[in-house]
């Protein structure tokens, strides 16, 4: 995951700037580069691989600029050259960036038809000439960036320095987290406060959407109306930015904010960005058109990503899926069938039911996948192949960005198996992955409409039972639903196949309990609907998570109504949803005055049977 860093310093700055940039080795980076200004003119030196490199070449070529940005590069759209090393420039200008600015192609396109001409294979170097334009057109910094801002689509963080303005760092968050920082010696930018710890004493975080003017003597923040607005300058205490709640009352808050960030950050893992196809950072080792059956095991919120997997491996890959929450699939003694392939997922990698299943597998010879966030855990280093959630670390008891990422790896892995058993054409596998690459973008739209989910949870906070309901993968959406509700407010919580509901538990019925359905347009939502309409005629408490077109198609009274864009379609629309049964159980727990972060009796990793 790239990081960015800007100083508006005293004297010179290129040592602040790596300084900053090795408190962000830790996202992991491939290249980097940093840039100044001297005599006015913007200066870059730049790198592939690691720092020492860039350092190398600061010390042959020394910059003496007092403002500067700096920038580790984590590839996704072009290979770790120096080339495709931020910053980037325009005329008249330097930008770095963290994330992935989805429309790229068009732009550069519409950028190059106009004359452009560019240096790198990234998707980071036209908001450089789109800024450029700007500049070119007569406009002040501030308004060429802010009419860049509003060209681009995607999830990122952006600093930019300008020809000529010794006293200026623009930068834009959407999506991907960025802050300021003041010190005793100047104004700081960073991804994170970690960053920024050793130069500042304060700090603020931009909130979505937000984009920030810096000068030595006054930092003007702007929000996504390019509305002049305060954010709240903190302490930076020392010790504490390691565990930091940034601007959020709760880690679980946080976590959940972080997540077009973190999804962003996991495609880019497993995706072609450029090519619009999925690229396994692994080799299998056997070949996938051989494989029999694929067994899940997993506990908990894991179990319910491998659920969700159940359906995109099937359809997808055309492959036969058993799954089985760990604690009963280590105790079964399930025959497992010769060329079977066995996915373990865990948040912690140290779960002890999920790796007896692991160990249960590899005794019968099958072969192994583990889904892990923490790489060096005992279930990643037990599996024959790991893939990993490049989720950081999740500090909050209730898992939210683990669960989004583990969707993600399962959607990559269902789309890479559907091609190599020949299931996917060339343009099917486009189609799904232009799917889930706009997902971090549609969550981080998503996540900028609390309210509407803070009304829900305030008359759910009320009940004393609820029931979730969903179809396809919306079903393990609404168990994973209930799942949140039960851990964070201790509300009594079930999630439920909605086609199941008259199997039974459309006794349960009455104005008291919250009915929640989970209604994302995708092949299922007329049926879905239907049992919307029951729960209506019997005088249900209901509650809609769904699109315009599906409020419109239920055509029934709601107790709620919690909207998400039409956009937000297809087999990942769950990706996105997932967002809204996190927040909503997050804001009933919040308004119940609950420990959200440590709900009484859980523990984060569950090491014992
Ligand atoms: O670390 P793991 O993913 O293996 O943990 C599995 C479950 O214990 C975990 O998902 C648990 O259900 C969470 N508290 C859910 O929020």
């Amino acid at each position: 995951m790239c990081g960015i860093v800007g100083v508006l310093g005293n004297g010179p700055v290129a040592g602040q700037l790596v300084e900053a940039l090795k408190r962000l080795e830790y996202r992991g980076y491939d290249s980097a580069g940093v840039a100044t200004l001297e005599q006015g003119r913007i200066t870059r030196v730049r790198a592939s691989g690691k720092l020492k490199n860039l350092e190398e070449k600061l010390a042959l070529h020394p910059l003496a600029g007092a403002i500067g940005i700096g920038h580790t590069r984590w590839a996704t759209h072009g290979k770790p050259t120096e080339l495709n090393a931020h910053p980037h420039a325009g005329a008249k200008v330097a930008v770095v960036h963290n994330g992935i600015i989805e429309n790229f192609r068009e732009l550069r396109e519409e950028l190059q038809a106009r004359g452009a001409s560019f240096a790198s294979e990234t998707d980071s170097e036209v908001v450089a000439h789109l800024v450029a334009e700007g500049l070119a057109r007569g406009e002040a910094p501030s308004t060429a960036v802010a009419s860049a801002l509003r060209r681009l689509k995607g999830a990122f963080a952006l600093a930019f320095l300008f020809e000529g303005e010794e006293d200026l760092l623009i930068g834009a968050r959407r999506g991907s987290p960025l802050a300021v920082g003041w010190g005793n010696e100047g104004v700081y930018l960073g991804s994170d406060a970690l960053a920024l710890a050793p130069f500042a004493h304060t700090i603020s975080y931009l909130d979505e959407g937000d984009w920030v003017v810096l000068r030595r003597v006054e930092v003007q923040f702007h929000d996504a109306d390019d509305k002049r607005v305060d954010r709240r300058r903190q302490p930076l205490l020392a010790g504490s930015f390691l565990v930091d709640k940034g601007n959020f009352r709760h880690f679980m808050a946080k976590e959940i904010h972080e997540q077009p960030e973190v999804v962003g950050r996991t495609l880019a893992h497993y995706l072609d960005l450029a090519e619009g196809v999925v690229n396994l950072p692994f080799d299998f080792g056997f070949d996938p058109k051989s494989l029999s059956r694929i067994t899940i095991s997993a506990c908990g919120t894991a179990f319910y990503a491998g659920l969700a997997a159940r359906y995109w491996l099937e359809r997808f890959a055309h492959l036969s899926v058993d799954i089985d929450i760990a604690s009963e699939f280590r105790y079964r003694d399930p025959p497992l069938l010769e060329n079977g392939l066995m996915v373990v997922v865990s948040q912690s990698g140290e779960t002890a039911d999920t790796l007896a299943a692991l160990r249960y597998a590899r005794a019968q010879g099958q072969h192994t996948l583990a889904i892990v966030n923490v790489e060096t855990s005992t279930i990643a280093r037990e599996s024959e192949l790991v893939a990993k959630t490049l989720a950081g670390p999740e500090i909050g008891v209730a898992s939210t960005k683990a669960f989004t990422c583990q969707l993600i790896v399962f959607a990559c892995l269902a789309i890479a198996l559907g091609r190599a058993r020949n299931v996917l054409s060339i343009e099917q596998e486009r189609e799904l992955v232009s799917q889930l690459i706009a997902a971090p973008a549609q969550m981080a739209e998503t996540l900028s409409d609390e309210r509407q989910v803070e009304t829900v949870a305030r008359d759910v906070a009320r009940a004393e039972s609820v029931l979730y309901l969903g179809r396809g993968p919306a079903f393990p959406l609404a168990m994973e639903g209930a799942l949140k509700l039960k851990e964070l407010s201790y509300i009594h919580a079930e999630g439920y196949a909605a086609g199941e509901l008259k199997h039974g538990p459309i006794a349960l019925i009455d104005y008291a309990m919250p009915v929640i359905v989970l209604a994302p347009p995708d092949a299922s939502l007329e049926k879905t609907v239907s049992n919307l309409q029951e729960v209506a005629a019997r005088g249900g408490h209901l509650i809609l998570i769904g699109s315009r077109t599906a409020h419109t198609a239920a055509a029934a009274p709601l107790a709620g109504f919690i909207e998400l864009s039409e956009q937000v379609s297809g087999p990942f629309a769950i990706v996105v949803y997932a967002v809204i049964i996190q927040l909503l159980a997050y804001h009933v727990a919040v308004f119940m005055g609950k420990d959200v972060d440590q709900p009484r009796n859980l523990a984060k990793s569950v090491t014992v049977e």
